[in-house]
């Protein structure tokens, strides 16, 4: 019996995550040759390769360091560097992940050769057209033959937009499939200490989207909030590349630096961010997976977007989208802080066995007689 030629794609910091549980899988059923193709969007040791080691991810086969430009370069870029590789190594399928522009790029260029595209969490809608990931989302989904997805809410909205059911798989969360495989590790890390803190005495931030850094007056409102904030707890915050362009960009650093408990971090690795996310009061997040994360850590989440794609987080009682609104931001952060705690449910097949799903269903495609 031949094996499936499978080949991965991954670009950007999120797809690290999922990538790891599927190769596993793969390699465990025996049914595979799996090739990983990194496109390099994200190419600094913090965003990248430290990744690749905490998860031990091997080394990509194709990297094609297309770096940082606008999203239509990106994306153009690697449809045209992906060719090649697509052509030379004839996988029988290729497997996208999330909603970057590594993710759309190659799907598309997969399509126009014929070779059938599986999309790992797929139907995630937060229906604001303004998000890069949202155009990546729709478009992916309607170009791919597998739809792998991780919500009730995904499967209704494809089923919504016409998709044929047959091709939707509830199969969970291939990230939550991480995050529970490397727990011990988590639980373990040293990240505390080497920041001085204690668990449950500081939030944690992140921040990136183009709706929050990219235009001063929104910003502006989030650091807002974070002055009363930092009041009742100190805030650890980890600086993304594209965030710290923008502190400088928009001469952010004198309000920033009027911020008396703020700690401002470089990027952190898997294990260690995962810890901080674990052991912190709560997360002020505009990241997707963040949220995802925080459900099944039992750490409350609020989230600095207007939207959600990912209602399950809302509805599991973890997550609270709170926009950027000072008032509802600093209101939210108060109900976690003087509240009492949430009973969070964990959503359905969000119990790391999502990957072992997605391969059985691949296997049965596309085993060779
Ligand atoms: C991308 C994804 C987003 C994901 C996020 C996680 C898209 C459209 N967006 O956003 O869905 O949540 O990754 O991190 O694909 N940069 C560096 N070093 C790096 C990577 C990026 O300095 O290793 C800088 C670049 O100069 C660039 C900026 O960060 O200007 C943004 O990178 P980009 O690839 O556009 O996407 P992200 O904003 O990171």
């Amino acid at each position: 019996m031949g094996k499936i030629n499978a080949m991965i794609v991954v670009g950007a910091r999120p797809n690290f995550m999922k990538a790891s549980p599927l190769v596993r899988a793969m390699k465990k059923s025996g049914n595979f040759v799996v090739s990983l193709m990194h496109t390099g969007q994200h190419y600094d040791f913090l965003m990248s390769k430290s990744f690749f080691r905490n998860l031990n991810l091997p080394r990509p086969n194709i990297y094609l360091a297309v770096g940082s430009d606008t999203a239509i370069r990106q994306t153009a870029k690697i449809m045209i560097d992906s060719e090649k590789h697509l052509l030379k190594l004839k996988p029988d399928v290729v497997i996208v992940l999330g909603d970057v522009n590594s993710t759309i790029a190659v799907a598309l260029a997969a399509k126009h050769l014929n070779i059938p595209v599986a999309h790992v969490e797929a139907g995630l809608r937060s229906r604001d057209m303004s998000m890069p990931e949202e155009i990546n989302r729709i478009l992916t989904d309607h170009i791919s033959d597998f739809l792998f997805t991780t919500e009730e809410s995904a499967n209704k909205n494809l089923i919504k937009e016409g998709i044929d059911r047959k091709k939707i798989y509830f199969t969970g969360n291939v990230m939550i499939d991480s995050l529970l495989f490397n727990f011990f590790k988590i639980r373990f890390s040293s990240i505390l200490h080497k920041f001085k803190i204690h668990s449950k005495e500081y939030a944690l931030l992140t921040l990136h989207r183009p709706s929050n850094v990219d235009k001063k007056e929104n910003f502006l409102k989030i650091l807002e909030s974070l002055k009363t904030i930092e009041k009742h707890l100190p805030i650890i915050f980890p600086v993304h590349p594209r965030t710290k362009k923008q502190i400088e960009n928009l001469k952010l650093l004198p309000h920033i630096n009027r911020l008396k408990k703020v700690v401002l971090i470089p990027p952190l690795g898997y294990i260690d961010f995962m810890k901080l996310a674990l052991e912190s009061r709560f997360i002020l997040t505009d990241s997707g997976g963040i949220q995802e994360e925080s459900t099944v850590l039992g750490t409350p989440c609020v989230t600095l977007r207007e939207n959600t794609e990912r209602p399950a987080t809302v509805a599991s009682g973890a997550n609270v989208v709170a926009g950027t609104n000072p008032k509802k931001v600093i209101f939210a952060a108060k109900s976690i802080i003087f509240g009492k705690p949430k009973k969070i449910k964990i959503p359905k097949y969000w119990d790391g066995n999502a990957a072992e799903r997605i391969v059985k269903i691949l296997s049965a495609k596309f085993t060779k007689k």
